[in-house]
């Protein structure tokens, strides 16, 4: 057994369960009328209701007894100063100081970490900038009307989620796009309108030799270089982002071009960084800044609220609840705002390539679940395509929803119609409609008593279903800043309670390295015979298709 599982509250929990489990939300409604008072909490313009969690107070307090027998609180000061916590990689975690404010001090290896990532910003801020006031010109002596992010994964995904968010905030002549794929499909659809004279590249890699990035990366060099001119005039159109200085300068990428990310800074956590770069161009920094500020005062939060009332906390105990105890799988992201629709693939990295290990900290085999499969969609497309299963299917999904109460042009008609679901399904999946109800809703059609009878079961909900409702004022950056936090530091104390390293990512090693090696057997003629014979079937089935021609790079 491990220390985990070992833990009296651990039992005490267990036990609780089995007095719980068979209550029903529904229930614990009707005879607590402050419910909702008692189990929701604000942040700034945030409203986090998770009173249709199946919990009780006495739920809570052994949730919070949990954290702190896991010394959650040592472990937030420990991500907060810096210490080695990613242990696999003997490197520190401090994203968290990427938005620190301006005169703060965080001393890492004898060095002020906060002045370099300003100094950084500024340098980002200064090209960001220019390219958004068309000061900044490209060969031709044209300002800048595209920008195209190269990058795959936390390189990508941040960038992408935040721009898409934060749309109406801007340029309607800038264009950003990103590419991750290394599907030609990917860069050529996106470059097939644009113009090299006025297109600018970032190339988003912390390591600059991920292949996927570098493989397009290559490619748009070669595009701009076939279109415009040659190799050195690639400077004023490309930016990197990357740890690697020296791969970014032997690509030609001009030294003033080229911006740090530290190796402190986690590929999924990397948004606040120099990758923000895209995200820049888009909003500009002043509106970066805000984004910054959101994640701060979550920061603080984080920091100094006590476990039972801190926001964080309470959605990762949450999880754990669910996952551990409930025997949850999964969780479903839920946004109901649709510049949110790529914030779920964004938390699946965030979450996934954190959690998803099964081996402790101290190198041994867990025997307990760690972190879910999550998945998500826009509530209302999710609604007609997979409610279904939340509502009536057999497994127990809990689900965040997030929802505003403000958008841009609040067209009334359909704010309430959307907010009229928002509210309706997390009802729904709480409430539930007993039999009785669902046959007196018949009945009041004058449907024949044996076709209500034959209906019935299908008719029934069993309700019961938890989900937390995140409820903001509106998707401004410094929300948008909060609410991205407020997960990064769900995740952080998940991996707490599971005494996981959620900062590496060793999982997504072995797939590269069978990809080198296969990536050399399809450049010849020759049957591979090596791997497992479903693998040599495909790969000598691929082959055939398409032999190699010499012609085609
Ligand atoms: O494949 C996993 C991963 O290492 C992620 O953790 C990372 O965000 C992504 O690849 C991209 O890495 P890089 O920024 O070094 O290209």
């Amino acid at each position: 057994m491990s220390d985990l599982t070992e833990l009296a509250v651990w039992s005490a929990l267990k036990h609780h369960y089995a007095e719980i489990r068979h209550q029903h939300m529904r229930d614990m409604f009707n005879e607590d009328q402050q419910r909702f008072d008692r189990f929701s909490l604000r942040i700034n313009d945030i409203l986090y209701d998770y009173s249709k969690n199946h919990i009780t107070s006495e739920t809570l307090g052994l949730l919070v007894q949990l954290a702190e027998q896991a010394q959650l609180p040592r472990w937030i000061e420990r991500l907060f100063n810096g210490d080695l916590i990613n242990n696999t990689e003997r490197r520190a975690v401090l994203h968290t100081a990427l938005r620190a404010r301006a005169g703060d001090e965080i001393i890492l290896d004898g060095v002020n970490v906060v002045s370099e990532i300003s100094h950084e910003r500024l340098r980002v801020n200064r090209l960001g900038e220019a390219i958004r006031t068309r000061e900044w010109r490209g060969v031709t002596n044209q300002p800048i009307t595209d920008v195209v992010n190269i990058g795959i994964g936390g390189s990508h995904l941040g960038p992408l989620m935040v721009t898409e968010a934060l749309r109406p905030f801007t340029l309607h002549d800038l264009d950003v796009h990103f590419v991750s794929n290394v599907d030609e499909n990917h860069i050529n659809d996106t470059l097939e309108f644009l113009n090299p004279e006025t297109t600018f590249f970032i190339i988003s890699s912390k390591t600059f030799t991920t292949q996927d990035t570098m493989v397009n990366a290559e490619t748009a060099r070669q595009w701009y270089i076939h279109k415009v001119g040659s190799a050195e005039q690639i400077q004023r159109h490309f930016a990197a982002v990357t740890s690697n200085a020296r791969l970014a300068r032997e690509f030609g990428i001009a030294e003033d071009n080229i911006f740090k990310i530290w190796d402190w800074v986690g590929g999924r956590y990397s948004l606040w960084s120099a990758i923000g770069l895209a995200i820049v161009v888009a909003i500009g920094s002043r509106q970066f800044d805000q984004l910054l500020e959101g994640a701060h005062d979550v920061d603080v939060h984080f920091r100094q609220t006590p476990l039972e009332r801190n926001i964080p906390v309470i959605m990762a105990m949450l999880g754990i609840w669910y996952n551990n105890f409930f025997n949850a799988q999964t969780m479903a992201i839920l946004p109901y705002d649709q510049h949110l629709h790529c914030f779920p693939g964004y938390l699946q990295q965030a979450d996934m390539e954190s959690n998803g290990k099964c081996v402790d900290r101290s190198g041994r085999a867990v025997d307990y679940s760690t972190g879910p499969v999550l998945f998500g969609e826009i509530g209302i497309a999710a609604q007609h395509a997979f409610f279904q299963l939340l509502h009536q299917g057999t497994k127990l999904v809990p689900a965040d929803i997030l929802a505003p109460i403000y958008t841009v042009r609040c067209i009334q008609r359909h704010h309430r119609a959307l907010m009229s679901n928002v509210f309706a399904q997390a009802e729904a999946l709480m409430r539930g409609k007993t039999a009785e109800e669902a046959r007196q809703e018949m009945l009041a059609t004058g449907m024949e008593s044996a076709e209500i009878e034959r209906l019935l079961p299908y008719r029934v909900f069993p309700g019961n279903r938890p989900t937390s409702t995140l409820l903001f004022n509106t998707l401004d950056p410094k929300t948008l800043g909060s609410l991205i936090a407020l997960y990064e530091h769900k995740i952080f104390v998940q991996g707490v309670i599971w005494n996981i390293n959620s900062f590496d990512q060793w999982g997504v090693e072995l797939g590269k390295q069978l990809a080198s090696t296969i990536r050399q057997e399809l450049d010849d003629g020759r049957t591979v015979s090596g791997h497992d014979c479903s693998t040599n079937g495909l790969i000598n089935y691929y082959k055939r298709q398409r032999p190699v021609n010499r012609q085609q790079t």
